[in-house]
C-alpha cells in the first residue's frame, strides 16, 4: 500500500515534510558531535528521478565557508556514486536509526553498479523539491548544493598520512564535494 502511494506521489511534492519529516533550523537544532557524526557512518545519495544512487560515508565534515552552512563529503573515483555527484548539483547526506547497521553494511560493501541497492534493502526513494533523492526510512536529511568539487591531488600532501592512505587503496583518489546546506529534515 505505502509504495503504491509513494509511485502515485507527483515528482514535486515536498515529500520530506509527508513522510514524519519536520523540517530543522540546522544551525539551531542539530545536536550531534560533529567530530563524531560522519565516524558513525551515514548514507550519501544523489541522482535524478530517473536515476541516482546512495553509498554509505564515514568521512565528512560539517561547518561554515564563504558565509554558508556546508557539508563536505569524500567520494573515492571508482564508487558509482561519483557519477551522480558530478552531474547533479545537490546531494543529501542521511542518518538512520532503525536498520541502521544492516542499510550502512549493504550501501557501503555492494555498489549501484550490480544492482538496486535501495530496491534490494526495501527503502523508499522520494524527492525534494529540487529533485534530489532520499530515502523515507532516514532518521535525519540535510540537503546540500555543491558548490566546489576537487579530487585530492599529492603534490599538496603535506605528510605521511594521506601518502600512506592512498599507497595502498585501490578505489582511487577521493574527491571533495563541499555543499551549502539547503534544507535539513527531522523525524
Ligand atoms: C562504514 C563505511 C564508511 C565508508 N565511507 C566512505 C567514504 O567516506 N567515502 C568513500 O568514497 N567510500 C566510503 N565507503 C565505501 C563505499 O560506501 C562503498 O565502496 C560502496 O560500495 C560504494 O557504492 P557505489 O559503488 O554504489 O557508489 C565506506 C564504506 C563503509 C562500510
Amino acid at each position: 500500500m505505502m509504495i503504491a502511494l509513494i509511485a502515485l506521489a507527483p515528482a514535486t511534492m515536498s515529500a520530506q515534510t509527508e513522510h514524519g519529516f519536520k523540517a530543522m533550523a540546522i544551525e539551531q537544532d542539530f545536536a550531534e558531535n560533529g567530530f563524531n557524526w560522519f565516524r558513525h557512518a551515514l548514507l550519501l545519495a544523489a541522482g535524478n528521478e530517473q536515476q541516482n544512487n546512495a553509498m554509505t560515508i564515514g568521512w565528512g565534515g560539517i561547518g561554515t565557508l564563504w558565509r554558508k552552512t556546508a557539508v563536505t563529503v569524500y567520494v573515492a573515483e571508482k564508487r558509482y556514486t561519483k557519477q551522480f555527484m558530478d552531474n547533479a548539483q545537490y546531494f543529501t547526506v542521511m542518518a538512520f536509526t532503525d536498520r541502521k547497521e544492516e542499510i550502512l553494511e549493504y550501501m557501503g560493501t555492494k555498489s549501484g553498479r550490480d544492482g538496486d541497492k535501495a530496491k534490494a534493502l526495501n527503502l523508499h526513494t522520494a524527492y525534494t523539491q529540487n529533485g534530489t533523492p532520499y530515502y523515507i526510512e532516514a532518521d535525519m536529511v540535510i540537503e546540500c548544493r555543491t558548490m566546489y568539487a576537487a579530487p585530492f591531488d599529492p603534490q599538496y600532501f603535506r605528510d605521511e598520512v594521506p601518502r600512506n592512505m592512498y599507497a595502498h587503496f585501490p578505489a582511487g583518489f577521493h574527491t571533495m564535494y563541499i555543499g551549502e546546506v539547503v534544507g535539513a529534515w527531522k523525524k
